[in-house]
């Protein structure tokens, strides 16, 4: 089974930073999840609300900031003092630490009418950075999930869904993805099977109670996503 630290470390670190990358190697990952967007600038950064209000008490979104401005900010303080300074990271900073410690859940946001743009911009850096059979790339948008597959034949993809009304298997075969990442709340033992008879990874998010992460291990679940990664204690 896949240990994924959602965001990172993020129960114990602010999420989508070093501080949370470096917690999840250290606690034994084999994967983190992270969330991708576009600066104004158009430089791939790695953060998951549209705006700076949470993490950074500033009232702006992320995609009217270029980067060095949004490089200025504190993400960490909301955390905890200790975290004070911590900084937003581009996605090439990230697959840098990543590389021979850990693979990569690259979750993009939905960008709109620069959708095109980030899921090119994404497989170029993976390319760039030889980085691409280390990674999963994931999306709630199925036009995002097609963008790539056009683009990439084979790099892994999967769907993010939280609803059982999302025709994922359908979607799957359509766009040949690799996997599936449904919310746990929605799984069954009986989905599990379906998705992995088709041949199809199930990852599941965002696990952060070691009955549950019990659970659907023993359904056969390929990968869990949380923010604690002490939950696997006593895993291999
Ligand atoms: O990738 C699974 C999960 O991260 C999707 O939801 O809101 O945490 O990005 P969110
Ligand atoms: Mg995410």
């Amino acid at each position: 089974m896949i240990k994924i630290g959602h965001r990172g470390a993020s129960g114990i670190a602010p999420e989508n930073t070093r501080s949370a990358f470096l917690k999840a190697i250290e606690l034994g990952m084999d994967m983190v999840e992270l969330d991708v967007q576009l600066s104004k600038d158009e430089e791939l950064i790695v953060f998951h609300d549209k705006d700076l209000k949470r993490m950074a008490g500033v009232k702006r979104t992320v995609n009217s900031m270029d980067l060095l401005d949004l490089k200025a900010l504190d993400i960490g303080s909301s955390f905890g003092d200790e975290f004070k300074g911590e900084r937003i990271m581009t996605l090439k900073e990230v697959i840098e630490l990543a590389k021979e410690k850990l693979s990569l859940n690259i979750e993009i946001k939905e960008m709109g009418r620069k959708r095109k743009l980030v899921v090119k911009k994404v497989i170029d850096l993976l390319e760039e950075e030889d980085f691409k059979s280390e990674v999963i790339i994931s999306s709630f948008n199925k036009k995002l999930l097609n963008m790539a597959r056009s683009m990439d034949k084979d790099i892994s993809l999967a769907l993010i869904f939280s609803s059982s009304r999302v025709k994922a298997l359908k979607i799957s075969q359509e766009l040949k993805l690799q996997a599936v990442h449904p919310h746990h709340s929605i799984l069954t033992e009986g989905k599990v099977k379906g998705y992995k008879g088709l041949g199809l990874m199930v990852n599941t998010w965002t696990v952060n109670d070691k009955e549950k992460a019990d659970e659907l291990c023993g359904w056969g679940v390929d990968g869990i996503m949380t923010d604690f990664p002490k939950i696997f204690k006593n895993e291999e």
